[in-house]
């Protein structure tokens, strides 16, 4: 990989993460991605990107997925940002037809991984003598489904999403001394391949209509957001949670 400043991005293979590789890139950071079955896509990825990207085939569930991940990215430069962005719905519907499976996939997924990663990055980066000098970030994707509870669609996954903004509101706290800003994004609904495998695959179309703005998002107006909380200009930035939602 050529550049020194490297960011860590879980699920970078399809959707929001793969926008969020792209614009990284652009800005002329390098960028370690994960996925966890999409082995043509991150290839496909990788060739777009050239020496810029490196993906990890890697369930960011895994018990050694925060060790091995940083250890990769620690090889490729100097490791500046995290962006938890992998996450699962589980199936759409009722409440009461939630199943167990789904819903220790989507707690494993989206909770217990973001907060592990948050830990492994946090251990690396107090245990250094100097910060670097923009200091760390750490970005986090929840959703509008935290403000909504997402009735009748997928409860458990709202539940887990407004637990990753309690932890970044901590985190911010927490770490912020020791040079690290930990910020989420919080995205309305996006157009991506998200809505097809919670068995739906028109429902950002059909949500459409209740949003503001009149559409859906597209991934990139997603990434642009995590791009500038990840950078110096959002430099004083911290314990955010920035919606981009159309106005919902
Ligand atoms: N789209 C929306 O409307 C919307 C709205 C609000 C919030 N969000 C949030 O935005 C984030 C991205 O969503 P998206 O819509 O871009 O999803 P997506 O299109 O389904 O893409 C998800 C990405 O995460 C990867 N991934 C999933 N599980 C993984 C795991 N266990 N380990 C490693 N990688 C994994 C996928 O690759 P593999 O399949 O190969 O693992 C893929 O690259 C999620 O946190 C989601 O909750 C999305």
């Amino acid at each position: 990989m050529t550049s020194r400043r490297i960011v860590v991005v879980t699920g970078g293979t399809r959707g929001i993460g793969r926008s969020t590789v792209r614009r990284l890139c652009a800005d002329g950071l390098g960028v370690v991605f994960t996925h966890s079955s999409s082995d043509a896509d991150a290839a496909a990825l990788e060739d777009e990107l050239g020496d810029l990207v490196r993906g990890v085939r890697l369930d960011v569930t895994e018990d050694d997925a925060p060790e091995r991940l940083f250890d990769l990215a620690e090889s490729a430069g100097e490791v500046v940002g995290l962006v938890n962005n992998a996450g699962v719905t589980g199936r759409i519907g009722p409440f009461t037809e939630l199943t167990d499976a789904d819903l220790r996939r989507v707690v494993e997924v989206n909770l217990v991984a973001p907060v592990r990663l948050c830990r492994e990055a946090a251990r690396r980066w107090t245990a250094r003598a100097t910060a670097p000098p923009a200091g760390w970030v750490i970005v986090n994707v929840s959703s509008v489904a935290s403000r909504t509870g997402s009735p009748h669609e997928y409860v458990a996954y709202a539940a887990t999403k407004a637990a990753v903004e309690t932890m970044t509101m901590g985190l911010a706290r927490e770490l912020g001394p020791a040079g690290i800003r930990v910020n989420a994004v919080s995205p309305g609904t996006i157009d991506t391949t998200i809505h097809a495998r919670a068995g739906e695959p028109g429902r950002a179309q059909r949500v459409a209509a209740r949003v503001p703005m009149g559409r859906p998002g597209r991934p990139e107006e997603i990434a642009e957001a995590i791009a500038w909380l990840l950078s110096d200009r959002a430099s004083y930035v911290n314990g955010a949670v920035l919606n981009v939602d159309g106005g919902l």
